[in-house]
């Protein structure tokens, strides 16, 4: 609904057709937004209604058919969500179709929109923090769900410089079962070719944000520097200690705010071969590496040298792999999630 709800609102789109499996849901969002055509098999309405653009928003486990529905629907652009896919083999099967095809896709990391999000991005950018040495991210939610994310914008604040190895580990099984799978917790390093390091960790053990209430948008995120640091914590607004002074504001993820720029920009991008989209494929597909990366280090040890050379099912290493002993919690509230 927050995708289909932002295209019907932007004058540049009219969503053409709706599709869940589940009858009750697509007959109340068709009926809702007024759309024309709805169907509970998504490669035959697409096929049936030639979209410019689909977008699918499905869990985790079925991206290669959604990928190939688009794809053949003859669309010019492949909206979809995080995560890229749950293994980097499925990942190179999605890149592959997608780079066979020519058709553009986005996927939807759309929290960078927030006021806060680019307000940090802009102190970065603006030299404030001297030389840049260290970005970092932490999630209480687990890695299928918020790695995707704190990979990403850690990446934009370090102008998507490429990431050369990690260095991971994880703990915790119970979540491996879920349908975002992944260990509890898992955290590491990444060193990128220009220098700079990530901190990233999620789950169960990565720190509280006592800033932020919302449990989901315990997120902090930032970037270090010989000058200073800038920081942005998901729900719940920005500050930056610089040379020139401390700083510090408001915002909040909000899909309300942050849906229309990104869908937006899908049109620019249709419009213009020069106005690249932000949450562009090939960027989300280096930041999808490195999270894969992330798993096959804490699988199997060492660091792992970036890009990935092939394909690997990490899902399977880590459940080979992660011990059997339970994740141990960084607070009391965790315990909901991950026991304990
Ligand atoms: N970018 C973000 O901020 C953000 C936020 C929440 C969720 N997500 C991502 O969005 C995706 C969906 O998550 P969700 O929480 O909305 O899940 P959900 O279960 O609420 O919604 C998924 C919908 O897909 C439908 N579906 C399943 N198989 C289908 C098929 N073959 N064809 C058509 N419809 C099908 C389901 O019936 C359900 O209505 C996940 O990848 C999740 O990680 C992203």
């Amino acid at each position: 609904m927050h995708h289909a709800s932002a295209f019907q609102a932007n004058p540049r789109f009219e969503v053409v057709g709706i599709c869940d499996i589940d009858q009750g849901r697509v007959d109340a969002a068709a009926a809702k937004l007024n759309i024309p055509a709805k169907g509970t098999d998504a490669r035959a309405l697409a096929v049936a209604v030639k979209p410019d653009v689909f977008c699918f928003c499905t869990l985790p486990n079925i991206r290669t058919e959604m990928i190939r529905a688009g794809i053949d629907s003859g669309a010019r652009l492949i909206a979809m969500e995080k995560p890229v896919a749950l293994t980097s083999a499925e990942g190179f099967v999605v890149r592959d179709l997608l780079a066979a095809s020519g058709v553009k896709a986005v996927v939807s990391h759309q929290h960078r929109y927030g006021e806060h999000y680019r307000k940090v991005k802009e102190v970065v950018a603006s030299g404030a923090l001297g030389r840049v040495h260290t970005v970092y991210g932490t999630a209480t939610g687990w890695m299928m769900h918020m790695l995707s994310h704190l990979i990403d914008y850690t990446r934009w604040f370090n102008n998507e410089a490429e990431a050369e190895w990690v260095m991971a580990q994880a703990s915790g099984r119970g979540k491996l079962g879920d349908l975002h799978p992944s260990p509890d917790y898992i955290a590491g390093f990444v060193h990128f070719a220009n220098g700079v390091h990530g901190v990233l960790e999620c789950g169960a053990g990565a720190p509280d944000v006592p800033e932020v209430d919302y449990w989901w948008r315990k997120c902090r995120m930032g970037a270090q520097g010989t000058e200073g640091f800038a920081e942005v914590l998901t729900g719940g607004g920005w500050r930056s200690v610089t040379s020139q002074g401390s700083a510090s504001g408001g915002g909040c993820m909000n899909y309300d705010l942050d849906m229309p720029p990104y869908i937006q920009q899908i049109a620019d991008w249709l419009d213009d071969e020069k106005q690249v989209h932000p949450c562009n494929f090939g960027s989300a597909w280096r930041g999808f590496e490195i999270m894969m990366a992330f798993c096959r280090s804490a699988a199997q040890g060492g660091q792992v040298a970036l890009p990935l050379s092939g394909p690997a099912d990490e899902l399977e290493l880590l459940r080979a792999a992660v011990p059997q002993s339970p994740v141990l919690l960084s607070m009391a509230a965790n315990a909901k999630e991950y026991g304990g």
